[in-house]
């Protein structure tokens, strides 16, 4: 059995801060990752990372005032504003901190921090290297890690490591299982704080711009154990990602000044209502929406895509701060992004909702912590503005480790745990064993595939009741039919059947969130519309969804939402 004083699970920004912190006291830590850290989903982050450091001159100045009213107001009033008052104030400090680090930022003829505009947003606040930002600052915050691991040796890495079950006793984190990949074993650690920093769950959908990582596992073993999942039926759409593959084409072309183009060349997010004043950057969820109502129309190519036209910004302009996309469109659809337009569609991009926490990360479960995508600390309501998730992983990835390091200074070791966690370790064995015996029909990909198709057909950018309801009725077809999947390979190194046969297990359980969340929620609230409920109903529906795990299935209720500092308006761009 391992043993550790605090064990990270998740190696992208959020963890790895926090991994900071707790290196940094000195704390025997265990940073276990399905993936090496440096292939995490942060990576993939292109745009940027907000914060109001006033680097491009305006009349009037941004401030974390400012930048927490455009992100209450993009969250439409659904965000804890606590919650985001501290990510706010903490934003610049953490940006110049990552800065000192070595960051590669962009910069200003001045040579400070460049900085461009993103939707929703009332000044050009979000910090950039490039169309590389989340590669940068992943980049950074590793080799920091490595400095202080060389200093101190506090850190053990775990890569390609699989969490499969949190151990939890008296409401306190004892522990967890975990698979290693390339052998196939189980082991157990024992531990006395836990972080789940896991990133989102994108791949419950086909079309997405997440790595195939982003499952929701790390979601689900916190569920399993108890801890409630807040608001997963706010699921972002970005407008921009490349027909066909979805990979996201960064908001940062249209925060540059790129086109969204109909079949016949005209910007046709002039023809609607809340998107003719900001245009291309306008939020994410209403831009999304009217993509698809302007491809429902009948104005797409081949009635089936948009275009983003960059051309007008000038090949230096391109090649300086958006070469990943011009990269990207070359190597995916083999398009010359400097001279032809790119074939874009909406598809899935951001999980609001995530693992319960306070605004100091913490779950109800003493010692088990969530930051990143993977929590719902709630500083993204019902709909995330572009450059807030970078800044959220490095705000709360070390607040967490802070309260942490605070939660194991205060509380005494467990001592008496061992006999526990072994038990807890058998029964993973046999759970798995009994996977490996059965000689089932079903096939673990196929119905990954089914479950893609459900959450894309049934709760997709415009939902409806009927159609919520069949995807909940499809979703449970498949959960009954996933006991029947056969494991073929036998061996144990890299036994991907197991390995994806675990990953739907859990995304089955968080689709179910999504899709009873959306059922219940009666109203039309930001990424989360209804055309049955057209409208944001503040009387009935101010208020987060709870979703808590039973083996009958989720359980819905509702807790308040912390206001305090802007009152809820109505939403206008
Ligand atoms: O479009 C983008 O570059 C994405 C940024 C984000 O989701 O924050």
């Amino acid at each position: 059995m391992y043993s550790f004083d605090a064990v990270i699970v998740g190696g992208g920004l959020a963890g790895l801060r926090a991994a900071y912190e707790l290196a940094n006291n000195k704390i025997k830590t265990a940073v276990i990752s399905k993936v090496y850290p440096i292939r995490s989903h942060s990576i993939a982050a292109q745009g940027g990372v907000n914060a109001p450091l006033n680097n491009i001159e305006r009349e009037i100045s941004d401030d974390w005032e400012k930048h927490a009213y455009d992100t209450i107001k993009g969250s439409d009033y659904l965000g804890d504003q606590d919650a985001i008052i501290k990510m706010c104030k903490e934003a610049a400090n953490r940006i110049y901190e990552i800065e000192h680090w070595g960051c590669p930022f962009s910069r200003t003829n001045d040579g400070s921090i460049s900085q461009r505009p993103f939707g929703g947003q009332g000044f050009p606040r979000t910090a950039y290297a490039a169309d590389r930002t989340g590669h940068a600052m992943l980049h950074t915050l590793f080799e920091q890690i490595i400095r202080i691991n060389e200093d101190n040796n506090c850190l053990t890495f775990f890569d390609e490591w699989f969490v499969t079950r949190l151990i939890v006793e008296d409401n306190s984190i004892r522990g967890l299982i975990a698979l290693e990949l390339k052998t196939g074993d189980l082991h157990a650690f024992k531990t006395d704080a836990v972080i789940i920093a896991t990133g989102g769950a994108g791949r419950l959908y086909g079309k997405s711009t997440n790595a195939l990582i982003n499952t929701g596992t790390g979601m689900a073993i916190a569920y399993l154990a108890g801890v409630d999942l807040k608001d997963m039926e706010f699921i972002q759409f970005h407008p921009t990602t490349l027909y066909g593959t979805n990979i996201l084409v960064t908001e940062g072309a249209r925060g540059e000044g790129a086109y969204l183009l109909n079949k016949n060349g005209e910007r046709f997010l002039s023809n609607y209502d809340d998107s003719k004043k900001s245009m291309e950057i306008a939020p994410r969820d209403i831009v999304s929406r009217n993509m698809i109502k302007e491809i429902k129309k009948g104005n797409a190519i081949n009635g089936q895509y948009l275009l983003l036209d960059l051309r007008h910004i000038g090949k230096q302009a391109i090649m300086e701060r958006l070469p990943g996309v011009v990269e990207l469109a070359g190597k995916f659809a083999g398009i010359n992004a400097i001279t032809e337009q790119i074939p874009v569609e909406p598809g899935q991009h951001y999980t609001m909702g995530g693992i319960d926490t306070d605004a100091d990360c913490r779950t109800k479960i003493n010692g088990l912590y969530s930051a990143g995508e993977a929590a719902c600390v709630s500083v993204h309501g019902a709909n995330r503005l572009g450059g807030n998730s970078l800044l959220e992983t490095i705000v709360f990835g070390a607040i967490a480790g802070e309260n942490m390091v605070k939660y194991l200074s205060a509380n005494k070791k467990s001592n008496n745990t061992e006999i526990f966690i072994e038990t807890a370790l058998k029964e993973e064995k046999g759970e798995i064993s009994q996977i490996f015996e059965r000689d089932g029909k079903e096939n673990v990909f196929n119905l990954f595939e089914e479950m893609n198709n459900v959450l894309w057909n049934n709760v997709g950018i415009f939902r409806h009741e009927t159609q919520l309801k069949e995807g909940l009725e499809n979703l449970r077809g498949i959960k009954e039919r996933s006991s029947n999947i056969g494991i073929r390979y036998k061996g144990k190194r890299f036994n991907f059947e197991l390995y994806w046969l675990l990953e739907l297990i859990g995304s089955i359980d968080i689709a179910e969130t999504v899709i009873m969340g959306a059922i219940e929620r009666k109203e039309s609230r930001g990424s989360h519309y209804r055309n049955d409920y057209p409208k944001r109903d503040d009387e009935n529906y101010l208020k987060h969804t709870i979703a808590s795990y039973s083996p009958e299935g989720a359980k819905l209720s509702y807790k308040p939402v912390t206001l305090g500092f802007i009152e809820p308006a109505e939403r206008k761009y």
